[in-house]
């Protein structure tokens, strides 16, 4: 078999939530240019609606849904979709996500709630849901849930946005344990900082870019092209013995020195 074939994902269907803007919308091309049909699932149809129109040309077939990741129906909704669709889901890119740096002492219940909703129990309830139908089908497949390196080590400003992802991390370990028997591969990508939405007013500012010239060792933020190998690797047969991993793309950055 041609090596490079091994990263293809052709027949196969991507579910990516969050796929509204930045890493999601990103890898939701790459699976469609790696041969996948895509589901893209997020709140905001109506960029989902123009992310479709590009995703149209470049590979697979697109779906579009609407998915808020802290309903159940919701959640259960969009994979009926899919199953509707494309008789299945393969591979699950579980990446919606929120995150507001705010000081320990200042978070309140109603905003720790609302982190934990979405950035952990989110993530399980579409890990979860993938599985059992991933299971009740016989289907082999892959989920890669994004985590971050604040889940890895913390950061003055991130109590709540790194336990939760501290909690994506051991969650997607012990479910690569679970679900090894069933042919379910789970790891995590652990994404260093990227310039999305979610930050992008902060690198813009002269606080932002000093840090990140001070705290990566390559001096700079990642660009989102840099998730392709790492996503294509786990998504893909390439990645077929790996599970219960966790890889960060962070530019050295959670090994800066001491
Ligand atoms: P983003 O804000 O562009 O994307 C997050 C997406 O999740 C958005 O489309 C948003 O609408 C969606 N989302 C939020 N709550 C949702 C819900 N309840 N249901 C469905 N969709 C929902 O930001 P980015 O950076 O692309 O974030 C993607 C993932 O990467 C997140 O999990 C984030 O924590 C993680 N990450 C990002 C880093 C970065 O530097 N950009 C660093 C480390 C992790």
């Amino acid at each position: 078999m041609d090596v490079l074939k091994k990263f293809a994902l052709t027949g196969k269907t991507v579910l990516v939530t969050g796929a509204s803007s930045g890493i999601g919308a990103h890898l939701a091309r790459v699976a469609s240019q790696a041969g996948a049909n895509v589901v893209l699932a997020a709140r905001r149809v109506d960029r989902l609606e123009q992310l479709a129109s590009d995703v149209h040309w470049l590979g697979g077939q697109s779906l579009v849904v609407k998915l808020d990741v802290t309903s159940r129906d919701s959640v259960e909704a969009a994979f009926d979709a899919a199953e509707a669709q494309f008789g299945g889901v393969d591979i699950v890119l579980n990446n919606a996500g929120i995150g507001d740096a705010q000081r320990a002492l200042d978070i309140s219940e109603e905003d720790w709630r609302a982190m934990q909703a979405t950035n952990l129990d989110g993530v399980w309830r579409v890990a979860q849901c993938a599985a059992q139908r991933m299971v009740k089908s016989g289907r082999p497949g892959s989920i890669i849930n994004v985590a971050s390196i604040l889940g890895l080590r913390p950061g003055t400003g991130y109590s709540h946005y790194s336990a939760a992802k501290a909690a994506v991390v051991q969650l997607s370990k012990s479910l690569a344990l679970d679900l090894a028997r069933h042919k379910i591969r789970v790891n995590a990508i652990a994404p260093g900082f990227f310039k999305t939405e979610m930050n992008d007013a902060y690198f813009e500012t002269e606080k932002g870019q000093n840090y990140i010239k001070r705290a990566v060792p390559t001096e700079r933020l990642g660009q989102l092209h840099e998730l392709d190998g790492p996503f294509l690797l786990l998504a893909s047969e390439a990645g077929s013995f790996i599970t219960g991993e966790v890889i960060a793309v962070d530019g050295g950055h959670v090994i800066n020195s001491l």
